[in-house]
């Protein structure tokens, strides 16, 4: 595991954005897996700047998406459905058949999983995967307890990972209570991985991802077994490591 520690969040953004760029770059039908939330705004950002720029293009990439609320609509503002569609296919210029995001609506979210497996299988498997992690340390919404091996299913959400995310939110109480998230499993199948973290919140959370014993308490622990994984985290996130 490669860390690598930068003054602020814009320069995390960037540092992760470049590699994004340099592997879409060389394959322009590299597919991405896509983190939602506040932690990989800044690398959607520089790559929105690459494209405007015409340095890069995603019209031929693919997309997979981390995780999904169950039983939120679709249309729901807050559905990872309309994150991607509003934070990275819109502005990057994917081809929105080419992005797909766990179905949290399905009338047999086994089969959705399933199904969302088999298709990250026949892309070919993610060449990149962008990561945030949760204060708990989780990775996607694996939250503590789950499984190194795990592949996309539905879990319960922790209480603290909804009460982080009620900021979206009108209230705790419309956060929803289950999602479906890729495994860990999942995600360290991904050829290569960038996982990007800003601010004290985070910070006892990458300590124990990058220093601790590797454990199913702390989820984001699962990437130290990964071979091509880079920690990008500001001197906040970073405050806690040796
Ligand atoms: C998002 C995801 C989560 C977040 C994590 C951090 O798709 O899977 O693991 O990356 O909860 O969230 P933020 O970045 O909002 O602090």
């Amino acid at each position: 595991m490669e860390v690598i520690i930068l003054p602020d969040a814009v320069d995390v953004g960037r540092f992760a954005a470049a590699k994004v760029a340099a592997i879409v770059a060389r394959k322009p039908s590299a597919v991405i897996g896509l983190a939602t939330g506040s932690s990989p705004r800044g690398i959607y950002a520089d790559l929105r700047r690459r494209v405007d720029a015409r340095e890069i293009s995603f019209s031929r990439a693919r997309g997979f998406a981390l995780d999904e609320y169950v039983g939120i609509p679709l249309d729901h503002p807050e559905s990872y459905a309309s994150v991607i569609a509003r934070e990275v296919v819109e502005p990057l210029g994917f081809d929105p058949a080419n992005v797909r995001v766990p179905d949290g609506r399905a009338a047999d979210l086994d089969v959705a999983a399933a199904e969302f497996e088999a298709a990250i299988a026949a892309a070919g498997g993610v060449d990149l995967q962008i990561l945030g992690i949760g204060a708990n340390g989780h990775l996607g919404f694996n939250e503590p307890t789950s499984s190194f091996a795990s592949r996309t299913r539905i879990k319960t959400l922790a209480q603290l990972t909804r009460q982080d995310n009620a900021r979206f939110f009108d209230s705790l109480d419309d956060v929803p209570t289950h999602c479906m998230t890729q495994g860990l499993g999942t995600i360290l199948d991904a050829r290569e991985v960038v996982l990007v973290a800003q601010g004290p919140a985070k910070a006892d959370a990458i300590a124990a991802a990058v220093e601790g014993p590797l454990s199913a308490f702390v989820p984001a622990s699962a990437l130290q077994l990964h071979a091509h994984a880079t920690v990008v985290v500001d001197e906040e996130s970073a405050a806690n490591l040796t």
